[in-house]
């Protein structure tokens, strides 16, 4: 999987994060549901950070806050190392499987963020594992604190994330969190990227 992500980001921006308007409203509406809940967050854990298009994002919408990235993807570390250079002060990057380094996370995050990421590690290990991660990392956060994740449901069939995206597994995940933290929304969106029409889901839970 790493090979195929690293691929994947020899090329920039592969998923047009940057620019697609798709991309930068899911953006908007995981940070509408922080700014509901928690408005001023210090300390925020980005799960699959990629090329720190999303983190920019954050550093702009809370700017007292502190981001930690981790990503499996050498490939989409180095281009976020440079790209979140101006804010070097408030983020720190990660490069490593969120299966081995969930542990050795520090605790008392106020909002984790595990954007189109979960689905990967659900590909990747068993999903008793993949249980035991989520719950690594919801023990990270702070009680009372939020845990964001959006996910795509079953991406079209010539997209090599179809599988993995496929809905009844999207529906083990959000059980999954359920059992670990409060669920507390569930927002579900039918929006058009380049012509095609996809869905996807804004979970919220609580600590
Ligand atoms: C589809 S991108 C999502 C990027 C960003 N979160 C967003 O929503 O725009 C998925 C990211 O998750 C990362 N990823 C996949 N499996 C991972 C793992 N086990 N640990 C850490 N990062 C992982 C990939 O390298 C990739 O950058």
């Amino acid at each position: 999987m790493v090979d195929y992500l690293d691929d994947k980001f020899s090329s920039p921006d592969p998923w047009n994060y940057l620019t697609s308007e798709f991309e930068q409203l899911k953006y908007r509406r995981q940070a509408e549901v922080i700014v509901d809940r928690l408005p001023h967050p210090e300390r925020i854990l980005e799960i699959g950070s990629a090329e720190g298009v999303q983190t920019v994002t954050l550093m702009d919408r809370f700017k007292e806050a502190r981001v930690t990235c981790i990503d499996i993807s050498g490939q989409a570390m180095a281009t976020a190392r440079k790209r979140l250079l101006p804010w070097a002060d408030r983020v720190t990057l990660l490069e490593g499987d969120i299966a081995i380094c969930a542990k050795y996370l520090k605790e008392g995050y106020d909002v984790c963020i595990w954007s189109e990421a979960v689905y990967y590690l659900g590909a990747q290990v068993s999903l008793k594992r993949t249980y035991q991660v989520m719950g690594q990392v919801v023990s990270r956060i702070k009680p009372g604190g939020l845990l964001i994740s959006a996910n795509t449901v079953d991406l079209p069939l010539d997209i090599p994330e179809a599988e993995i995206t496929a809905k009844p597994l999207v529906e083990c995940y959000y059980t999954l969190f359920s059992s670990l933290a409060s669920p507390a929304s569930r927002s579900v969106y039918i929006d058009e990227k380049a012509g095609r029409i996809y869905e996807y889901q804004v979970w919220a839970f609580i600590r």
